[in-house]
C-alpha cells in the first residue's frame, strides 16, 4: 500500500526521501513522488513507475532543500500516472500532501470546493485534502501556525475514511504538520532533524527513537522540536520509544532476496517467538494475557478473524483449540467476517491475527468485535501497530522486520506463538498434561528441526526447475495437511504466477478430480498419522490419470509411483504445519526464480492492505 516519508532537518532532504522511499518499496506502488522546499517555494516532482526512475529525475534538478515529503502511491481512485501520483499540492501551490488511507466522501467534497472555485488536476481522492485545507486557512484571521494546523484539524474532521498524512505550507517553510487516522505513520527523532515515514525500518540507519501517533493526534515538526496535539488540539505529552533492531536486520544480509533470507530465518524467528513463553519444564507464560479458568470457562466461542497467510495460521489454532481446550472455535476471513453479522457476544473471545497489524479488513473486524462485547486479542509481529493499539489483549510474534510481501517467517511464528498460547490456556484450564508435555518438548525442538530441515533441501531446488512450466500445480491434505496445502498453494500463485488450487484429499472424487490429466502437478501433504493411509488412497486416484506427485512427509512412505518425496523432520502432528510448510516456500520460491520474476514484489500485491 501506500508508502509516505518526511524530513525536516540541515541536510538535503532529496535523498534521505529517496532512500526512505527505497525502503518502503516492498508495501507495493506504482508511482512515486516528492516536494522540497526550495527557496520558501515547492519543487515537485512526480512519475508514474520506481523509485528508480524518480530518483533519476530528481537527479537532474539541483535542489538543496532540506525539507520534504515523499510518497509511494498504490492505486486506488485513478489510474496510475503523473498526474495521480502524491504530492498534491492545492490550486494555489501553498499546501503540498501526502496521504495514505482513503477519502471515502471525496466525491462530495469535491464538489463543494468546486462551489468554492477550486478545480482539481487528477482523479484522486487526496487532492481534495491540500485544497481543504487552503480554503479552511483562508477563513483564519492571522497567518499563523497556529491557523495553519486548526486549517489540518478542521480539514480531518470532514474526512470520512483512513489516513495518514504529511502536510508542508509554503506560509511556514520551516515546519511540516501530521496526523493520522487508521493508516499508519511514526515520527522519528534525530538531532536537529526529524523523520516520518509508514514504518520504523524505512528510517532506522539514522535514528532509534520513534513517536508512535495515535489515532487523529496531530504533531508540528520542525528541525529542533516536535510538538504533538490530541484531536482538540490540546498540547500532548509523548514518549519515545528506542527501537533495538539494527538496521542490517532490515536489509538482505547477503542473501539474493528478501524472501529467501525469511525463509532462512525461520529458526531464529521461532526461537525468538518461543521467548519466555515456553521454558522447558515450566508452564506457559503469557503475562500479557492475565486469564483465568474462570474467564476461559466463560468462553463458549472462539472466532479467529484474519487475512491470507494469517488466516492460514489460524486453521491450526483452530485444530488445536478444539482438540486440546475444547473450546469451540471458527476461522473467519476478515473481509467476509466483518459483513456477515457474526454471533458475538460477551462471551466470544476474538483472535485478530496480522503480521503487519495494519490490515484494515481484520482491524474493521476487531473493531466490529469490540463493538458488540467480545474480549479481542491481537497477534501481531509490529509493536504499535494499529491492531495492537485497539484490542483489549496482545501479545506479538518476533520474526523481525519481513520485507518480502510473500509472508514466511511471519507465518511459522504465527503458528509458533498460537500453539503455545493453546496450551497456556489448556493449563489455566487443567487439561491432559502428559499431552501438553509432549507438544511442549515438540515445540522446544522446533527451532533445531527447522534449521535440519533448511539445511538439506537442494533436492527441492531441482525438483523446481522440473516443473518450473506447469500450467496448474495442485495441493492435497487432510486434517492439519490441509492448512500446508492451502498456505503453500498460495505461496506458489501470488509469486509465480502459476495457477494453483489445494483441496481436502476426500474431496477430490466430489469434483476437482476432474481437472486431473496426464502431467498435472499434484502436491501432496503426508503427515497426520491417522490420515497418511486415506491421503495415499487419493494419491493413487491422481496417479491413475496421469498426474507427476510431489509429496512431503515425515513418515517413511515409500512409494514407487510417486514421482518425488520430501522427507522432512517428525515432530508432533499439531506442530507439523510450521515444518512441512517450508520446502513448499522453497518450491514456490525456486519456481519463480526458474521464471525469472521478481519473487519479493510480486504485480499487483502489497505487503500492508491498508484499504478494504
Ligand atoms: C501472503 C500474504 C498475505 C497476508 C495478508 C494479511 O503471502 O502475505 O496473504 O498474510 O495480506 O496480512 P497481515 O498478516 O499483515 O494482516
Amino acid at each position: 500500500m501506500c508508502g509516505i516519508v518526511g524530513y525536516i532537518g540541515n541536510k538535503k532532504a532529496k535523498s534521505i526521501l529517496i532512500d526512505g522511499l527505497t525502503k518502503l518499496e516492498y508495501r507495493g506502488y506504482d508511482s512515486a513522488g516528492l516536494t522540497i522546499m526550495e527557496n520558501e517555494n515547492f519543487k515537485t516532482l512526480k512519475n508514474k513507475g520506481r523509485v528508480k526512475e524518480l530518483s533519476e529525475l530528481v537527479n537532474q534538478e539541483s535542489l538543496t532543500g532540506t525539507i520534504g515529503i515523499a510518497h509511494t502511491r498504490w492505486a486506488t481512485h485513478g489510474k496510475p500516472s503523473s498526474e495521480n501520483s502524491h504530492p498534491h499540492n492545492d490550486n494555489s501551490n501553498t499546501f503540498s500532501v501526502v496521504h495514505n488511507g482513503i477519502v471515502e466522501n471525496h466525491i462530495e467534497l469535491k464538489n463543494f470546493l468546486k462551489d468554492h472555485d477550486y478545480h482539481f488536476l487528477s482523479e484522486t481522492d487526496t487532492e481534495v485534502i491540500p485544497n481543504l485545507i487552503h480554503y479552511y486557512f483562508a477563513q483564519e484571521e492571522n497567518e499563523t501556525k497556529e491557523a495553519f494546523l486548526k486549517a489540518v484539524h478542521q480539514t480531518c474532521h470532514h474526512l470520512k475514511g483512513s489516513f495518514a498524512i504529511g502536510v508542508l505550507s509554503t506560509h511556514f517553510p520551516d515546519i511540516m504538520i501530521v496526523v493520522r487516522k487508521d493508516s499508519p505513520l511514526v515520527i522519528g527523532k534525530g538531532d536537529g532533524e526529524n523523520f516520518i515515514s509508514s514504518d520504523i525500518p524505512a528510517y532506522l540507519a539514522f535514528t532509534r527513537n520513534f513517536y508512535l501517533l495515535k489515532d487523529n493526534e496531530f504533531a508540528i515538526l520542525s528541525k529542533e522540536n516536535i510538538a504533538f496535539y490530541d484531536d482538540n488540539l490540546h498540547p500532548l505529552t509523548k514518549e519515545s520509544k528506542k527501537i533495538e533492531w539494527n538496521a542490517t536486520s532490515a536489509e538482505k544480509n547477503g542473501y539474493e532476496d528478501f524472501m529467501l533470507k525469511e525463509i532462512y530465518e525461520q529458526p531464529t524467528a521461532i526461537r525468538e517467538t518461543i521467548g519466555s513463553h515456553l521454558m522447558a519444564g515450566q508452564s506457559c507464560r503469557f503475562d500479557e494475557l492475565p486469564f483465568t479458568k474462570d474467564f476461559l470457562n466463560s468462553i463458549q466461542k472462539i472466532y479467529i478473524v484474519a487475512c491470507g497467510t494469517a488466516m492460514h495460521a489460524g486453521l491450526t489454532a483452530k485444530t488445536m483449540l478444539e482438540n486440546i481446550c475444547e473450546i469451540p472455535t471458527e476461522v473467519d476471513i476478515a473481509s467476509e467476517f466483518r459483513y456477515r453479522k457474526p454471533l458475538i457476544n460477551k462471551n466470544t473471545l476474538c483472535i485478530f491475527i496480522s503480521q503487519s497489524g495494519e490490515t484494515a479488513d481484520t482491524l474493521a473486524a476487531l473493531k466490529l468485535a469490540k463493538s458488540k462485547g467480545a474480549t479481542t486479542l491481537a497477534i501481531s509481529n509490529v509493536e504499535g501497530s494499529s491492531i495492537t493499539r485497539e484490542a483489549d489483549f496482545v501479545t506479538y510474534t518476533h520474526a523481525g522486520p519481513e520485507i518480502a510481501v510473500a509472508s514466511t517467517k511471519a507465518y511459522t511464528s504465527q503458528i509458533t506463538l498460537l500453539a503455545i498460547m493453546v496450551l497456556y490456556f489448556a493449563e489455566i484450564l487443567e487439561k491432559n498434561t502428559s499431552t501438553l508435555q509432549d507438544i511442549k518438548n515438540s515445540i522446544l525442538e522446533l527451532p533445531t528441526k527447522a534449521e535440519q530441515l533448511l539445511s538439506n533441501l537442494t533436492e527441492i531446488k531441482n525438483f523446481a526447475k522440473e516443473v518450473y512450466q506447469n500450467k496448474d500445480v495442485f495441493f492435497l491434505g487432510r486434517g492439519l495437511d490441509y492448512n500446508t496445502a492451502a498456505e503453500s498453494s498460495l505461496k506458489l500463485k501470488e509469486i509465480s504466477y502459476i495457477h494453483s488450487e489445494a483441496f481436502f484429499s476426500g474431496e477430490l472424487k466430489h469434483g476437482p478430480i476432474a481437472l486431473i490429466e496426464n502431467d498435472t502437478l499434484v502436491v501432496s501433504i503426508l503427515t497426520v498419522p491417522d490420515l497418511i493411509e486415506k491421503s495415499i488412497s487419493n494419491i493413487q486416484e491422481v496417479i491413475t490419470r496421469g498426474a507427476k506427485t510431489l509429496i512431503i512427509t515425515d513418515k517413511n512412505v515409500e512409494n514407487t509411483n510417486f514421482t518425488k518425496i520430501i522427507k522432512i523432520p517428525e515432530t508432533n502432528h499439531f506442530l507439523s504445519p510450521i515444518l512441512s510448510i517450508i520446502p513448499l516456500q522453497l518450491f514456490a520460491y525456486y519456481i519463480t526464480k526458474q521464471k525469472g520474476l521478481d519473487v519479493d514484489k510480486p504485480r499487483n500485491l502489497a505487503k500492508s492492505v491498508t484499504v478494504e
